[in-house]
């Protein structure tokens, strides 16, 4: 199952997974004509996949997501994370409803559905703001600081049945990073110190991810793996 899956990275980690040969269940929320298209593409490649839109915000979200699965007779050997909102904004222009919402989303959901599923494999995507201040990020940075301190509650709690892993991504072009404020100014900071020379890309996070679930890797666990070209430990 792969939540987020709407989202440009979530395509295309649900691309790689379906020419791995997995069946997919895929979760989107506000756009369903990405999800959709990305139906269009897995159809024409053969790949047995079904589709709901729901919102993951409380519990009533994540029933809905439990009750499709049992009704769909779908008990997934994997979950991948992607789902994530918030508002981006200095925190002191932020609302407990706006804290409320980026949490439920972007850090919860992978609580209650990995506890639940107890899949064989959990990977959650993560962001560099989880641990570093990025201006406006500071909602969506601290909920994915949440999400991992829960992925690492869920390693012990659900080993040795379930491997889970973190994949803290750095930035990576598309219209959600150029929401962030002074995007451009980002992009070319984190560029210049970017060892690898370039940004993060869907298909590499997606290739990562396709072995984390491929891969049996069984005693890496409560892990948070960096994939951001080395940004993070340059200086
Ligand atoms: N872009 C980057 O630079 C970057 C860097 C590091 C990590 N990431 C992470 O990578 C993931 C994908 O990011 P992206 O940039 O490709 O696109 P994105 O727009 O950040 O993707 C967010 C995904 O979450 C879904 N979503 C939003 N609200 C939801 C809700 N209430 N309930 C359920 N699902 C909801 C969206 O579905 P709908 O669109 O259908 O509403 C979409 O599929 C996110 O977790 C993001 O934080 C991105």
């Amino acid at each position: 199952m792969v939540t987020g899956a709407s989202s440009p990275i979530g395509s295309e980690v649900a691309l790689r997974l379906g020419d791995a040969g997995y069946s997919l269940a895929l979760l989107g929320f506000r756009h369903p004509e990405a999800l959709a298209r990305l139906g269009g593409v897995l159809d024409r490649r053969g790949v047995e996949h079904l589709c709901l839109r729901t919102s993951l915000h409380h519990q009533e979200g994540v029933d809905r997501v439990l009750a499709w699965l049992e009704s769909e007779g779908i008990g997934p050997d994997a979950v991948v994370s992607l789902a994530a909102s918030g508002v981006m904004r200095p925190l002191g222009e932020l609302s407990a409803h706006h804290l409320d919402w980026t949490f439920g989303v972007t850090s919860f959901p992978i609580a209650l559905l990995g506890a639940r599923l107890r899949p064989r494999k959990l990977v959650a995507i993560s962001s560099t703001g989880a641990v570093r201040a990025v201006a406006g990020y500071g909602a969506v940075g601290a909920a994915k600081a949440s999400m991992e301190a829960l992925l690492r509650y869920l390693a012990v709690e659900l080993a040795p049945a379930t491997s889970v892993y973190g994949v803290r991504v750095g930035l990576v072009d598309g219209p959600a990073a150029e929401r962030l404020s002074n995007f451009s100014k980002v992009r070319e900071r984190v560029l210049s110190a970017t060892p690898m020379g370039r940004l993060v890309t869907p298909e590499d996070v997606a290739e990562l991810v396709a072995v984390l679930v491929r891969e049996p890797l069984e005693m890496l666990t409560g892990t948070i793996l960096d994939l951001d070209g080395g940004m993070g430990i340059s200086i």
